[in-house]
């Protein structure tokens, strides 16, 4: 496991909301609590349903609006198609500076349906963000969920896997990314959110297990053009 970063001090603990509690959401608490964090979780069922989740982790459950409050790092990472359902204004009280992780991917044909901006061209996040009014960072969106258990090595490891992050606001960006480390993996910086259609689904970096040389060469590779099999 991967020791803390510089800029989280051993025993700086976050507090972190994770909407969605499913594979990627789930995972993530595993992780971030074991890390020392404090993590509150919320599923579109409400906290009642996530009791076994809690009492493996310590995690907290919660209301999707709680998750937001009060929180430096909040992770949204819940099938894209349901984005819209969150509650409007969800981060109207929160932090100015509160960082907001996407992890969301679109499958149009498997579940999410057409999107008339994506299929235009609008980077998903972007997308996302338009929606929550508040902007966001990308990573962990190519990341297969069980690799979040299994897979992080310390730095400098031979095995060590990078994983690119992409957003406009460099300090949230830089925050995401020193979490990421603690967690146990590196990082490539993959530009403002406008760029991030590089780290979408089916294009070289997506799903791909490497380290930072290859993780960038696969950005620079990528192309701008929707897949077929991404397409409604
Ligand atoms: N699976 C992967 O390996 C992977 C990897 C990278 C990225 N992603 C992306 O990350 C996102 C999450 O994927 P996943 O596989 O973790 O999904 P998942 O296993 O299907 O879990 C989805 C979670 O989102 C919750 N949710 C759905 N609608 C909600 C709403 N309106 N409000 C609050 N919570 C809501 C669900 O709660 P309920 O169960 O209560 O409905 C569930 O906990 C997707 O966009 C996916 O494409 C997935």
């Amino acid at each position: 496991m991967a020791g803390r970063h510089p800029s989280f001090p051993e025993g700086h603990s976050m507090r972190i909301g994770i909407i969605g509690a499913g594979n990627i959401g789930g995972n993530l608490t595993r992780r971030l609590t074991a890390l020392g964090h404090k993590v509150s979780v919320a599923n579109s069922r409400g906290p009642h349903t996530l009791t076994d989740l809690a009492e493996e982790t310590g995690a907290t459950p919660v209301t999707v609006t709680e998750a937001a409050k009060d929180a430096e790092v909040v992770v949204v990472t819940i099938p894209l198609k349901n984005v819209p359902d969150l509650p409007s204004g969800l981060f109207d009280g929160a932090a100015a500076d509160v960082v907001v992780i996407d992890t969301n991917n679109y499958y149009p044909k498997e579940r999410d349906g057409r999107i008339a901006e994506i299929e235009d061209g609008l980077p998903e996040s972007r997308w996302t963000e338009r929606h929550l009014g508040h902007p966001v960072v990308k990573a962990f969106n190519g990341t297969y969920a069980q690799d979040l258990l299994d897979k992080p090595r310390p730095q400098g490891h031979p095995e060590r896997l990078a994983l690119p992050v992409a957003g406009d606001d460099e300090a949230a960006k830089q925050v995401v990314r020193s979490l990421i480390d603690e967690l146990g993996f590196d990082t490539v910086d993959a530009g403002g959110l406008d760029e991030s259609w590089r780290q979408q689904p089916d294009t070289p970096v997506y799903g791909l297990r490497a380290g930072v040389r290859e993780v960038t060469e696969a950005l620079a590779a990528a192309s701008p053009e929707r897949p077929a099999a991404f397409r409604a």
